[in-house]
């Protein structure tokens, strides 16, 4: 890739957002009174968290993992590291994992294994971006963000190398080789 990647808004920052108020109103309706546990697997699902979290505006926790298998590679390298692991007991709990991206399925496959073993008494996921075309592993996304091609995406959370996170729109990032 050159040094420069050009970068092509793929959903834009009010896209995104109505998107957001779209899976809040779902989850809202699944959870009220349930007094759920959103777990934000970081880095990437930071700013969809916060946003979809100041959304539901209902009593819930949240609690946060970091797992990690991309390094500077735009290929998972399909082992999974637990950077942060889950420090609060889910026993019991509706647990509700919030996703940026479900790619090979590696990931996520992983962490819903990882907070299976804890016993929860429910364990959904909410993705906002999902690239079937890539997965290799099966995942069920019970709330899910957009469907995307095989491109490489970044923005709105979203990195490549640590950059571009900060981008409001989701961008695809072009000049791959
Ligand atoms: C990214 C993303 C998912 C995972 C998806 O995480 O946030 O967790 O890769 O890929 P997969 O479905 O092929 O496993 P990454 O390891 O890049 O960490 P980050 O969230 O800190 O960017």
């Amino acid at each position: 890739m050159s040094s420069q990647p050009k970068l092509r808004i793929l959903y834009t920052r009010a896209e995104i957002e109505a998107k957001v108020d779209k899976l809040a109103g779902k989850i809202r309706r699944d959870y009220l009174g349930k007094h759920p546990i959103l777990i934000c697997v970081l880095k990437g699902s930071f700013m969809f968290t916060a946003d979809l979290i100041r959304r539901l505006n209902f009593p819930l926790e949240i609690e946060f993992v970091q797992l990690s298998s991309y390094g500077r590679d735009r290929e998972s390298s399909g082992k999974i590291k637990v950077v942060q692991p889950l420090h609060s007991p889910i026993e019991g709990r509706d647990v509700l994992v919030i996703e940026d991206i479900v790619d090979t399925g590696t990931t996520i496959a992983f962490l819903l294994n990882y907070l299976r073993d804890k016993k929860p008494a429910s364990l959904k996921l909410c993705a906002l971006t999902d690239k079937p075309s890539r997965r290799k592993v099966p995942v069920t996304i019970d709330y899910l963000g957009f469907t995307v091609s095989d491109k490489f995406i970044v923005g709105y959370g979203l990195d490549w190398d640590e950059k571009f996170r900060y981008l409001p729109d989701i961008c695809v990032l072009e000049g791959e080789d």
